[in-house]
């Protein structure tokens, strides 16, 4: 073989090293699926669970059927997300990609449920796992099978004013960490909260004191492997100095753990009446 046959093989296997397998889906993604038990029949199931090339989220479309989510371990989550949360109120759900939480607040008495995401997640699932997506492939496969009424929207969780509605709920999961500009994010989404309504937020953690008002910036890559859309690790103490600056005073942290080695976050934050 002459030289650029090896330098091309070379690089071929470079390519190859750099993508990650795509992980198996625990016993724990399908604990957390079986709250929101599908129950649709066999072929139906198995036909939608293979249309999709790449899931994020664990779905339990029939007894023993589920989707192979690559989201770990977001139970946490759960104990906010109660019917007392969702039941006739409406609900956005910024970044929802396959939209596991539209349907859960749907199903849970939510009078109405608006799905956003700008689909970035294309990009970094070919990067990660050298997989191409159509953009919101799971959740309009999901939505189909369910008939389900969740309005979604191709567009940027910043531009969420363009909606031209407010929101008494706004699930904000995944993303605060992903944007180049947070407190942009916040503001538009305090500016669609309702009187009185409430920020439900879930973003990657940082390791400094809690009491320290610091946001952890990070390289490129550093957090996910070739995932350059990884900015920002919050502590409470910064989200809550975050939350007054876009005008919410109060903010509850509810969680902080360590899922899978990286710390994550859960708060609450609060539109005054
Ligand atoms: C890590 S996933 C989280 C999905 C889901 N919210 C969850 O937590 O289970 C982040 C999602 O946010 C979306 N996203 C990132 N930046 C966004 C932005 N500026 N506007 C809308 N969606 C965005 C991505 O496309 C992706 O679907």
């Amino acid at each position: 073989m002459n030289e650029i046959g090896v330098e091309a093989l070379a690089g071929v296997a470079n390519a190859v090293e750099s993508i990650e397998p795509i992980p198996e889906t625990s016993g724990a993604e399908r604990v957390i699926a079986d709250v929101l038990a599908i129950g649709a029949r066999v072929e139906d199931a198995e036909r939608v669970r293979d249309s999709v090339p790449l899931w994020f989220h664990t779905f339990a479309l029939a007894p023993g059927i589920y989707t192979p989510g690559i989201a770990r371990a977001h139970g946490y989550r759960l104990g906010v997300l109660g019917a007392d949360r969702f039941a006739g109120r409406s609900v956005l759900d910024v970044g929802a990609f396959d939209g596991f939480y539209s349907f859960l607040a749907e199903a849970r008495g939510a009078r109405r449920v608006v799905a956003v995401d700008n689909e970035q997640y294309v990009d970094w699932v070919r990067a990660r796992f050298g997989v191409t997506l159509t953009g919101g492939v799971g959740f309009r496969a999901v939505a189909g099978l369910i008939g389900s009424r969740v309005e979604y929207r191709r567009i940027d969780a910043l531009e969420v004013r363009e909606l031209g509605e407010r929101f008494e709920v706004v699930l904000c999961f995944g993303i605060l960490h992903r944007v180049r500009n947070p407190i942009g994010l916040l503001r538009a989404l305090a500016d669609v909260l309702a009187p009185g309504g409430e920020i439900v937020l879930e973003t990657y953690g940082s390791h400094p004191a809690a009491n320290a008002p610091a946001i952890e910036v990070h390289e490129p890559g550093e957090v996910y492997a070739r995932d350059e859309f990884v900015y920002w690790g919050f502590s409470p103490e910064g989200l809550r100095r975050l939350g007054r600056i876009v005008g919410l005073e109060e903010v509850e942290v509810v969680d902080e753990l360590e899922i899978d080695g990286h710390p994550r976050i859960l708060a609450l934050l609060r539109a005054a009446d």
